[in-house]
């Protein structure tokens, strides 16, 4: 098929209005794809948003159903920016009509859920990512490639903490993200999920887990908090290493804390979200820099492209590496290339989900879960 790229996209929520600028910002790149991009149809129930977000960004045409979008012949690209238990489905029909497919994290509900919804776009034969996008953050890109050339020795501690606050109002309505049916895993599989990647990322696969998981506040205006509000694990990592992983949705002072910090036998690194907009200020006299973020909500830009509240208050610049994630799909559709290994797909959602699975099972049993992970038969 010639001409722009055609993307169909489910969702126009937080995450949804970020992908539409995403695939704005990547077809205005300066190394942007030669094909061109059209934002075909953009899918959601709320008729409001989806006509605000369909203004906002230029998408085409608004549609209420997304099975017209996996239908489009227009579409060959299937962004999928939905709620957790609307990942599979969508994606599988989409990949089954010839769309390659995007989806975002987490990718499943659960682990068994996880690995079908993999098999079944692998066996299509289309391409797939996961939006594991913290692998598209030049720090993040730079520590691989450190790692990888043995800068920093032998790899032996991985240790992380992705923290927020927006569960702590007592007033905040129950939503399908509370709701362990709705989303699987809570603080762990919204927000540890990213480190978990991470982890496999830069160091090695977790083969065992420990963990504690906690709710804290059950009682919502519309309904009972039905997963983790916390979570905190240890981990063995298959090069020997130790992991600890610990993300909170109650976590008061942290609009969005972001951090992960790597230890070899030569070196060590850390890369704090926060950082990707400080302000480091030394005034004459000062012993030293001072850091100073220009993202709290007093500061003139904060809103300029997203609002801060329940999404925490997100760095500047955080939106363009959603654009280098969507500017990697589009080259690879555009040149009938690979995606490059560095890319997260299904492979990558399912073998989080085996971890969360694992880690939410150690929390149930106070006892080490192995973690097993098992392949797609590309024969079946
Ligand atoms: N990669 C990241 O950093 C990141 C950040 C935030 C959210 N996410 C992920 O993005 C996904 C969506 O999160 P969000 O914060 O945008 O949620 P959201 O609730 O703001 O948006 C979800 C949208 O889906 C729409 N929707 C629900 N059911 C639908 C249906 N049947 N058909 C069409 N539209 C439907 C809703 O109306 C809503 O607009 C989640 O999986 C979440 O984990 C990822």
């Amino acid at each position: 098929m010639t001409g722009p790229i055609g993307i169909g996209q489910l969702g126009a929520g937080f995450i949804g209005q970020v992908h539409s600028l995403s695939y704005r910002l990547a077809a205005m790149a300066r190394h942007r794809v030669p094909a061109g991009i059209r934002l075909v149809s953009l899918a959601d129930t709320d008729a409001a948003l989806r006509r605000e977000v369909a203004d906002r960004y230029g998408w085409e045409t608004v549609t209420d159903d997304w099975r017209s979008i996996v239908d489009d012949p227009d579409v060959r690209l299937f962004v999928n920016a939905g709620p957790n238990a609307l990942h599979g489905a969508p994606s599988i029909a989409a990949a089954r009509n010839g769309k390659h497919v995007l989806c975002e994290k987490p990718l499943a509900r659960t682990a068994d859920e996880a690995f079908d919804t993999y098999r079944r776009v692998e066996t299509t034969g289309v391409l797939h990512q996961c939006a594991f996008m913290y692998r598209f953050i030049p720090a993040i890109r730079h520590a691989h490639e450190l790692i990888a050339a043995g800068e920093l020795g032998e790899v032996l501690h991985f240790r992380s903490r992705f923290l927020m606050s927006f569960a702590l109002d007592q007033g905040l309505p129950m939503s399908w993200r509370l709701d362990k049916a709705a989303a699987g895993a809570g603080a762990l599989g919204d927000l540890g999920s990213h480190h978990i990647d991470l982890a496999r990322f830069l160091v090695a696969e977790p083969v065992a887990v420990a963990a504690h998981a906690q709710t804290f506040i059950h009682d919502r205006p519309g309904g009972r908090v039905s997963n983790d509000d916390s979570f905190a694990a240890i981990a063995r990592l298959a090069n020997g290493a130790t992991a600890s992983f610990e993300a909170s949705r109650v976590a008061g002072g942290h609009g969005l804390s972001s951090r992960i910090e790597i230890d070899g036998t030569r070196g060590s690194l850390l890369f704090d979200l926060e950082r990707l907009n400080e302000l480091s200020v030394s005034l004459a006299g000062a012993q030293g820099f001072r850091t100073f973020l220009v993202t709290a909500p007093e500061h003139p830009w904060a809103d300029f492209l997203f609002p801060v509240g329940v999404q925490g208050q997100h760095p500047i610049g955080w939106e363009v590496c959603f654009a280098h994630q969507a500017q990697t799909m589009l080259r690879a559709i555009d040149s009938g290339e690979r995606l490059p290994d560095t890319a997260p797909t299904f492979r990558d959602g399912y073998r989080v989900a085996e971890v969360v699975d694992s880690i939410d099972r150690a929390a149930g049993s106070g006892s080490w879960e192995p973690v097993t992970y098992r392949e797609v038969d590309r024969q079946a």
